[in-house]
């Protein structure tokens, strides 16, 4: 996709961070926006801004957990502006810490909302993209995360590797059916957002009844220096810049800090070599 005037997207997470920053360009791209968000003071917010700086816009609140409510979402985009052309796979959450340490809760909630948002999207989105048979293009939100395995919780770590296979295999089933839809997988490193504070949109049916396990203090550290480093990361204007650059370039795998690649190097060199996974540098 070269143009974006007048084309529609679907964001979803777009009341924050990475998901705001992709609604505020598609806007300066003088696109029809729909934004799918959990939270609904935040997503209002979001859509007043958006149409007091001149952009058509919709809101819709969304639980992306919820195949209902996904399913709504994709009929009101449709109902309002009659096509799809663009969709960000973009809502996530981060909880709990080791496995064991994780509760029976975390472990549903975060995988609901990565991995069963991305798929129930997919489901509802793709079908109508195909029927529409137009130049189309989905980003999927993943992580560099999704390609690294050194995190503090282990269950957005899973998530993240999910959504990177999803979406090459999403791209590898979409080429073989001939459509014309493109596929990304962003994989961010540091960008400062409100994840960290995700616990903010856990529904009551998440709630924790028991603790299974209790984080320890090194999990608690580990927890610490990534929100520090997210409190220093990129802007997400900057994540959407380089989104809107991979578009046009038909790339699918979507970088936004180089210096961190070298990670994914050594592990794909140490899963050739044999070698055990060795704990990256950084903040242990
Ligand atoms: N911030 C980072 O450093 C970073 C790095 C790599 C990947 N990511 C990914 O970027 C994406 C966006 O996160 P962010 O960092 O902008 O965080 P954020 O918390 O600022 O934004 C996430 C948005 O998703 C929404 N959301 C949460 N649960 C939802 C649900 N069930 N249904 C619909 N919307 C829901 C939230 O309300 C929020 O508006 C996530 O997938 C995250 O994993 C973030």
């Amino acid at each position: 996709m070269k143009k974006f005037e007048n084309k529609v997207a679907v964001i979803t997470g777009a009341a924050s961070g990475i998901g705001r920053g992709l609604a505020q360009r598609c806007a300066q791209e003088k696109m029809k926006i729909v934004l799918a968000d959990i939270e609904e003071k935040a997503l209002l917010a979001a859509q007043s801004e958006l149409k007091a700086a001149g952009a058509q816009v919709i809101a819709i609140l969304t639980d992306v957990a919820n195949h209902e409510n996904v399913k709504a979402l994709a009929r009101e985009a449709i109902n309002a502006y009659q096509h799809i052309d663009l969709l960000f796979n973009n809502a996530g959450v981060a909880a709990g810490a080791a496995i064991w340490e994780s509760t029976f809760n975390d472990c549903k909630w975060v995988i609901d909302v990565n991995l069963w948002g991305v798929i129930h999207c997919i489901r509802e989105f793709v079908p109508i993209m195909m029927e529409q048979n137009t130049p189309c293009h989905i980003v999927n939100t993943s992580s560099i995360a999704g390609l690294t395995t050194y995190h503090p919780s282990a269950l957005y770590q899973l998530t993240k590797h999910g959504i990177v296979a999803i979406s090459e295999q999403l791209h590898h089933d979409l080429a073989i059916r001939r459509a014309k839809i493109k596929v990304s997988v962003l994989c961010p490193g540091f960008v400062k957002t409100n994840i960290m504070d995700a616990e903010r949109n856990r529904p009551a049916a998440y709630f924790n009844q028991q603790i299974n396990g209790q984080k320890t203090a090194d999990a608690d550290d580990m927890e610490d220096a990534f929100y520090q480093m997210i409190k220093n990361g990129m802007p997400p204007k900057a994540v959407a810049a380089r989104v809107f650059q991979a578009i046009v370039e038909e790339n699918f795998y979507v970088f936004t800090h180089p210096e961190l690649n070298i990670l994914i190097q050594a592990r794909m060199e140490d899963i050739l070599a044999g070698l055990n996974p060795a704990l990256p540098p950084g903040p242990q």
